[in-house]
């Protein structure tokens, strides 16, 4: 009943003309993928030639971040009018490597959650334990703290459009996946948090799992009963890898 999701966060990789090389292997090998949805997230240089080659087909574009207001002077930054202006569908929000390396907070990713909703934008709202957390057992109430936070400027009919991705930070391009048992586990966690914020939503929110997420673990994550799709980060990057992450049990 929820269609998965498997999105490519392409960080900060590939050129235009790099992702144009990418997706012309890419696109012939998905295009006949039905019942999910593919999303890759370039960055913002290359938006607009992943754009234009993705019209026709049913890959999504999302962005890897934004700012919360339409426009003004705020130098450097990137509206969700500018991202709508480039037909991009979703937007990643508080991804760990902008909360570690740029001080984004929950307060800042519940300002982007809720304009990018006002856009329509569906966002994707990553939520994460660092490794220390979650040796010292404190995985779930850090990501109950950010689940609460991050969404606290929403109305609970808002929830059905919001995805959640579950990245431990200790996994994210370190080749150190979370067991299936233990994304789940977490992921299970992160739905009855939601069931508690939006009791008639929480069922539809789509929660992917994101950290070294490879073509050889993707099915037994995708078995899991509360992992409805996946972020990955590196193995999105090469045409062959990322389609067989999206072609999992084919
Ligand atoms: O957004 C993607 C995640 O940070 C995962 O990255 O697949 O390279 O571990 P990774």
């Amino acid at each position: 009943m929820r269609i998965p999701i498997l999105a490519g966060n392409w960080k900060m990789y590939m050129t235009p003309r790099e992702s144009q090389d990418m997706l012309a292997q890419f696109l012939p090998l998905v295009e006949a993928v039905a019942s999910r949805e593919i999303v890759l997230c370039p960055p913002y240089t290359a938006l607009s030639a992943v754009g234009e080659l993705l019209q026709g087909s049913p890959v999504k574009l999302g962005a890897q971040n934004m700012y919360p207001a339409q426009e003004g002077a705020y130098t450097g930054e990137i509206s969700p009018k500018m991202l709508q202006a480039l037909q991009c569908n979703y937007v990643i929000i508080g991804h760990s490597e902008r909360r570690q390396y740029f001080g984004e907070s929950d307060t800042s990713v519940a300002e982007k959650t809720k304009a990018a909703l006002e856009n329509g934008l569906t966002p994707i709202v990553c939520v994460g334990e660092t490794l220390e957390q979650r040796e010292e057992g404190l995985t779930e109430p850090v990501i109950e703290i950010q689940i609460r936070r991050g969404l606290a400027s929403i109305t609970a009919t808002q929830y059905e459009a919001i995805v959640i991705a579950y990245e431990p930070v200790w996994a994210i391009g370190t080749g150190r996946t979370a067991s299936p048992e233990d994304a789940q586990h977490v992921c299970a966690f992160i739905r009855t948090i939601l069931a508690s914020l939006a009791p008639a939503e929480a069922q539809k929110v789509r929660i992917l799992y994101g950290g070294s997420v490879k073509p050889e673990n993707i099915k037994e994550l995708m078995n899991q009963p509360d992992i409805d799709g996946a972020l990955v980060g590196g193995a999105s990057l090469q045409a062959e890898s990322f389609s067989r992450i999206v072609r999992f049990e084919e």
